[in-house]
C-alpha cells in the first residue's frame, strides 16, 4: 500500500451486511401498532440515524404525545424485535463482496475502523465472524451526535491515528455520506439510488475499487 489513502471506515447496517432490512422490519412492526403510517420511502430518513432520534422520526408522524418514559419503552420494544431478527446471522450474511473486500484491504496493509451508529453493531460483527479485519469499531453509546454529524467518521479516524483526509468512508445512507464529506473524507456510496455528494457510487461491495479511488486523489 504506496498510495494516498491508508484506512477505510465502514457503515455496516447496509454496506456490510443487510440489518437495514431488519431494522426496517423492526420500526415498522412499532409504527403500525402505533397506528403510524410507515414505508420504505419513510425509512430512508432513518438510515444512519439514531434509535431515539429515529422513533421522534417515526413519532412526528403522530398526533398523540408521549413521555420519555414511553418513548424509552417504545424504542426498547423496538430493539428487543430487532434483537430476535439479528439472532440468527452467520458469515452468509455479508453482502456481496463485503468479506472479500476486508480481506484484501487488511492484506494490503489497509487500517480498517466501524463507524456504525448501532450499538448492536459489536454483536452483528461477531456474527458475521468479520471482527478480526478491524483496528477499531467506534462504540455508539459514546457517539453525541447522530449522522450527518461528522463525529463518528471523525472518533474512527482518530482511533486509526490518521488524519480524515487519508480516510476512505462507505456508506450506505445520505447522512453517512454527508458526515463523511463533513469529515474531510473520501466518500464511497453503496447502493441503486444516487446518494448526493458521494465521490463514487457503486452498486456493493464488488466494485469497490481502492486503486482507482487513489488515483483519484484531488491533492
Ligand atoms: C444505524 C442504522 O446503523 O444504527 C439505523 O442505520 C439505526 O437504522 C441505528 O437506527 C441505531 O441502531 P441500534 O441497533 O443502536 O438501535
Ligand atoms: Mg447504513
Amino acid at each position: 500500500m504506496d498510495g494516498y489513502f491508508k484506512g477505510v471506515i465502514f457503515d455496516l447496517d447496509g454496506v456490510i451486511t443487510d440489518t437495514a432490512e431488519y431494522h426496517y422490519q423492526a420500526w415498522k412492526r412499532l409504527a403500525e401498532k402505533l397506528g403510524i403510517p410507515f414505508d420504505r420511502k419513510f425509512n430512508e430518513k432513518l438510515k444512519g440515524v439514531s434509535r431515539m432520534e429515529s422513533l421522534n422520526i417515526i413519532l412526528s408522524r403522530s398526533n398523540k404525545s408521549y413521555t420519555q418514559e414511553e418513548k424509552e419503552r417504545l424504542a426498547e420494544e423496538k430493539n428487543a424485535d430487532y434483537k430476535e431478527l439479528i439472532a440468527k446471522i452467520t458469515p452468509d450474511d455479508l453482502l456481496p463482496g463485503a468479506g472479500e473486500v476486508l480481506e484484501s484491504l487488511k492484506k494490503h496493509g489497509y487500517k480498517l475502523a466501524l463507524a456504525s451508529a448501532s450499538k448492536n453493531a459489536s454483536f452483528v460483527i461477531k456474527k458475521l465472524k468479520v471482527e478480526h479485519y478491524f483496528d477499531y469499531i467506534v462504540d455508539a453509546a459514546t457517539i453525541k451526535n447522530s449522522k450527518p454529524h461528522p463525529e463518528i467518521f471523525l472518533t474512527a479516524a482518530k482511533g486509526l491515528g490518521l488524519a480524515p483526509e487519508y480516510c476512505i468512508g462507505v456508506e450506505d445512507a445520505q447522512a453517512g455520506i454527508e458526515a463523511i464529506k463533513r469529515a474531510g473524507m473520501f466518500a464511497v456510496g453503496v447502493g441503486s439510488s444516487t446518494l448526493k455528494g458521494a465521490d463514487v457510487m457503486i452498486n456493493d461491495l464488488r466494485d469497490f475499487d481502492i486503486e482507482q479511488y487513489q488515483t483519484m486523489v484531488k491533492r
